[in-house]
């Protein structure tokens, strides 16, 4: 069974789909992990972002893992550990653009596809969408801008307090517009609810309760 549980940064999709997968104890998917990696390992190669032909071959050789501990989950090109670094604020101020790029996508189309031949929680942005359009359970997160601009300022304080004190809530919020534009936008594959999603307006509730209320859904679906 596949579940997958789309929406904008900000609106808990990591936190939610982990407890969800635990519960569920089926495997966790980050995708936009896998896209953040990717980026990261562009930047580290020094590629042009926008040199479609170069990237191409470069992802011929591109390899990437997860590593599931409890609660965490690890990341890795090749061996290295990119966990953190695919964090950064560099990262993420280019991913959009990287992950627009179809080259890009249709590499990680392939390794999602692989990952689904077990029951999976998969989080991201097209997954109920382009990846995976006959799922058995689509989810779809959303939230009010300030809401969403103060968890991931909580996150990065939690994470990378370095990092956090270069923002306010405005920037933030800004960086959040500024992603959903792009990531909205892009001919391949935008972020946009499925039609058939389950949507939750996640602004005014716990993780808890959101998580309770995908697994109830979740139960109607497999009976
Ligand atoms: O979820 P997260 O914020 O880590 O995703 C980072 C970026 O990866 C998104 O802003 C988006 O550009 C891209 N992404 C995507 N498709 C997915 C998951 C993430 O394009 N399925």
């Amino acid at each position: 069974m596949i579940v997958t549980i789309d929406g904008p940064a900000g609106t808990g999709k990591t936190t939610v789909a982990k407890k969800v997968a635990k519960a569920l104890r089926f495997v966790y998917c980050d995708t936009g992990a896998m896209y953040r990696a990717v980026t990261w390992a562009l930047l580290q190669n020094d590629l042009p972002l926008d040199d479609e032909s170069r990237i191409s071959t470069f992802l011929e050789q591109f390899q990437f893992s997860m590593k599931h501990d409890d609660d965490l989950t690890r990341y890795f090109v090749a061996d290295t550990e990119v966990t953190e670094p695919i964090r950064s604020t560099q990262v993420t101020s280019h991913v959009s653009a990287v992950s627009a790029l179809p080259c890009v996508r249709k590499t990680l189309w392939k390794l999602q596809h692989q990952v689904a031949e077990r029951d999976t929680v998969f989080e991201g942005r097209d997954m109920g969408t382009a990846v995976f359009p006959d799922a058995e359970v689509k989810i779809f997160l959303t939230g009010r801008p300030q809401v969403r601009a103060q968890r991931r300022l909580q996150e990065m304080l939690r994470k990378n307090p370095k990092e956090a004190t270069l923002f306010d809530e405005d920037k933030m919020i800004n960086e959040l517009m500024r992603r959903d534009e792009l990531d909205s936008t892009r001919s391949l594959a935008p972020l946009k609810c499925p039609e058939d999603a389950y949507i939750i307006d996640t602004s005014d509730l716990s993780i808890d309760q959101v998580v309770d209320l995908i697994l109830n859904y979740t139960a109607t679906k497999r009976d």
